[in-house]
This record gives C-alpha cells, structure tokens and sequence, in this order.
C-alpha cells in the first residue's frame, strides 16, 4: 500500500521559499468527443505529490508564511451519488492527507484576491492544460498569453528538488511499475512472429497495463520500422527478417512509471548483422550502469557511452578516424540523434512539464545546441535517489543519411559507401530503468528483461 507523507514534503517545500502562496492546481476530467466522453482521469503529478489527492476538480494552497496548508475541492451532490457513489467529504480527505483547512473551490478566488490585494506574491508552476490556464487568468489577472512570464523559478526550483531524489516508497511503486512493465515486454517478445500485426501486440501489452488498474506511461511505441524514433504507428504486418522495437511501460494506480525498450528479431533469431549492431548497443548499455555514480554528470556518462557506439561501429567499418573527436564533433548522432536517457518518476520523462532546463541542467552543466548531444533531456550531476533511464540506440535513418551524405558532412569519421548498406537495417534501442545509489547505480525492478542475444532468442524461442 503506498502512503507518503505529504505534510512533511509540504513543509519541505515552504522551507525553501522565502514569502508568500504557493498554489498548486489539480487537474479536472478531460472530454474525448463530448462533454461527459471523458479520457481517463490523470491527476497533476505535483498536486499529487503535495496533496495525495487522486481525483479531478481539486486545488491546494501552501502559505509558506503562516505555515497552513489548505485543500479546495466540492462535496459530492445526490447527483453524484446516484451517478458514482458515496464519496468522503472534502474535510475527511483533506484530514487523510494531514489538511486542516477544506473549502469549496469557489473559495480559491477569496484566497487570492485578498492575498493580491495585500501585495502578497502568489507562486504558480508552467501549465500545460488550457482549462487550468483559464482558471489562472480569472485568478489571477493575468492574461493566458502572459502566464508564462510570470511563473514562479523559486517554485520551478524547488519542486525539482525534491521531486528529483524519489523516496523509498516512490522507489517501490516505480519497482511495482517496472514488474508490469517486465509481463508487457516479454508478451511482446512472445507475440512477435511473422505476420502478426503490430497493432495487436501493442493492444495486447497496452491491456496488460490497464489490467493492473493502471495505464500505460505513455503511448507505446512499438514498430518493425525502429528507425523512426517514436513510432505510433501499428499498421504493419511483422516480416522475417526485420526488428521490432518496443517502446513502452506502465503507470501504477498511484502514477509512477516504468519505461522500457527491447528490440526483438521478427521470428526468434538475430542474423549476423542485426547481432553486430545488437551487440553494440548492449555495450552501451551496460557501460552507462558502469560509469554512473553520484558526483558524475550523466552528460558525461552519455559521451562516454556515445564513445562506446562509436568505437563499435568504427571496428564494423561504419566509422572511421579519431574517436574522441568524432563524438566531441557529433558525427555519431548520424546512428544516434537522441540523448542517452531522461529522469523517471510520476511522470515518464519527469517534471519535463516544469521545464527542462531546470529538470535536466542547472549552472554548472548547461545544455548543447549540437544536433544529438541537444537532445539529452537530463545532464546535471547525479545525485543517490535520482530515477534516470539508460536507453541508447542505434538508427539507420534512410532521409538523414542522404542528407548528411549530399552535405559531405562529417567524411572524415563517416564512411558512407558502407553505412548505405545499412539503410535497410531500421533501427535497435536498449532501455532500462536505472536508480542511482550511494556508491553507483541499479536496474530497477524484480527482474531484468531479457536482453542479450541469447535470452532473447531463448525466450522468443521457448
Ligand atoms: N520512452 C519514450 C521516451 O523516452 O521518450
Ligand atoms: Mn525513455
């Protein structure tokens, strides 16, 4: 059973703000089609992690002055009941989550203003839903377009802070995510045969989350055309001869993630050349686990990893000259154009809403313009708590080696007539999900999904 304690981080939080509220809206009910055709419920991760509170049409004020917290949120109508059920009062629930004071929503705007009308400065975090932004403006005065400019950095700061060392309950309910995680990728490896439809495997895996009560971390990815990064599309019928990369993970009932990706040969067994390149990526795998350690950058375990890849592919023929320098230039992300991982928690690439910059980088460790190495959503020092994913890949990109190839660029590290014959291959990405401990780093979850060449041909196999 999963229980934190929200006072105690709610009274973290004030203690790293100097004056004034903080307000952390909920989300409400999302409409699909129509009005009351609604998506499933997912509550604001933030919200959810001061105030506990997993259901729509709620809001929370901390006061980081007076040291009172207050939950807003309306009892249930006989409407309601009839509908859904009995529902505890909104007094009852803000006691479960250590709340004194409750109050129906309307009551927010008394709040504020008053608050406003005393000069007092109100702290908001960067929104993503439009009805949310709506309901500040009306709050707050302050028109949608503007919002932007006005939120809170103090705020942005310190929720990262602690957000970003996950507690031991957190790092639990992300293990019970990553076993759910676990069953979706090897179904998929079970599934995978010649002229299977793409569609129903990733329906299949995508049910094997919903049937823990949760859903999915986010859309699966789950394609024989693996060079497409993020490919939602699943109308192909699996071919011999080609991988199938998955992308995908669960979300528990209390919304934190697991994040996988496997790439399987269609049918059950590796060619050679698909083993070279599988090989590869293995290395770069494990060698990101190796390296990674509180005190280091995962900037640095990236370009090391990026270095693995390269040396790879320099003995295959497909690259060529100085290795430091070819990555240090960037001429590998021709084979690999994203970063090496990203953080994990109640959201699958964590707090990326609050800004990246914030979540991924700080003064010391600034984020790249270079093509790849500017894809790296998290680069900062690591510290013991952080939950990071380890996914590299590697990619024959048909347009994006035209491209570079007309450009002539980078012929000193890249040896074209050799990487053509590659532009069938599609694309393999390893991925796991890493904590970082005191002295290094863990996979996370009960079990490793099977990964080298051999587990997964026993599995696909058996
Ligand atoms: N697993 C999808 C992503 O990390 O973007
Ligand atoms: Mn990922």
């Amino acid at each position: 059973m999963f229980r934190a304690d929200y006072k105690k981080r709610r009274d973290a939080l004030r203690n790293k703000i100097k004056n004034g509220l903080v307000i952390l809206p909920g989300n409400n009910e999302s409409p699909c089609n129509y009005p009351d055709n609604t998506y499933k419920f997912r509550q604001d991760s933030t919200f959810l992690y001061f105030f506990g509170i997993n259901q729509p049409g709620f809001a929370g004020i901390i006061d980081t002055e007076s040291g009172e917290d207050y939950l807003f949120g309306n009892d249930v109508t006989m409407d309601d009941i009839i509908w859904m059920g009995p529902q505890p009062s909104v007094k009852d629930m803000a006691a479960e989550v250590s709340v004194r004071n409750s109050a129906p929503l309307s009551e927010v705007k008394n709040i504020i203003s008053a608050a406003l009308r005393q000069g007092r400065k109100i702290h908001f975090l960067p929104q993503y839903r439009y009805d949310i932004m709506l309901w500040l403006e009306d709050l707050l005065g302050i028109r949608v377009a503007q919002l932007k400019e006005h939120v809170s950095v103090e705020l942005i700061k310190a929720v990262v802070d602690l957000r970003s060392v996950k507690e031991p309950c957190e790092i639990e309910e992300i293990e019970r995510a990553c076993d759910i995680g676990y069953e979706m990728h090897t179904t998929a490896m079970r599934l995978c045969k010649p002229g299977v439809k793409e569609q129903y495997i990733a329906g299949v895996i995508d049910g094997i989350a919903a049937s823990y009560g949760s859903m999915t971390s986010f859309a699966t990815i789950l394609s024989q055309n693996g060079e497409t990064l993020h490919n939602h599309y699943h109308g192909n019928i699996l071919e011999a001869g080609k991988l199938m990369l998955t992308d995908a993970g669960a979300e528990t009932n209390n919304n934190y993630c697991s994040d996988f990706t496997r790439t399987v040969p269609v049918g059950g067994r590796f060619t050679s050349r698909q083993k070279d390149i599988y090989n590869i990526v293995v290395a770069c795998h494990d060698h990101a686990i190796d390296f990674a350690r509180p005190g280091q950058t995962w900037k640095e375990v990236h370009i090391n990893v990026c270095k693995v890849l390269a040396q790879g592919l320099k003995d295959l023929g497909l690259m060529k000259g100085n290795i430091d320098e070819a990555v240090a230039a960037g001429a590998h992300a021709l084979f690999m154009p994203h970063g090496l991982g990203h953080m994990m928690g109640m959201d699958v690439h964590d707090m990326e809403g609050l800004g990246q910059v914030y979540v991924g980088y700080d003064d010391e460790t600034r984020p790249s313009e270079q093509f790849g190495l500017g894809s790296l959503r998290m680069g900062r020092r690591l510290q013991e708590g952080f939950v990071i994913t380890d996914e590299p890949g590697c990619y024959f990109i048909p347009a994006l080696i035209d491209k570079w190839k007309s450009e002539n660029k980078f012929t000193d590290f890249l040896n074209y007539p050799v990487i053509e014959k590659y532009k069938d291959f599609g694309g393999i990405r390893l991925e796991d999900d890493v904590l970082i401990t005191t002295d290094g780093s863990r996979f996370l979850g009960k079990k490793r999904i099977p990964l080298t060449v051999e587990e997964v041909e026993n599995i696909m196999n058996e």
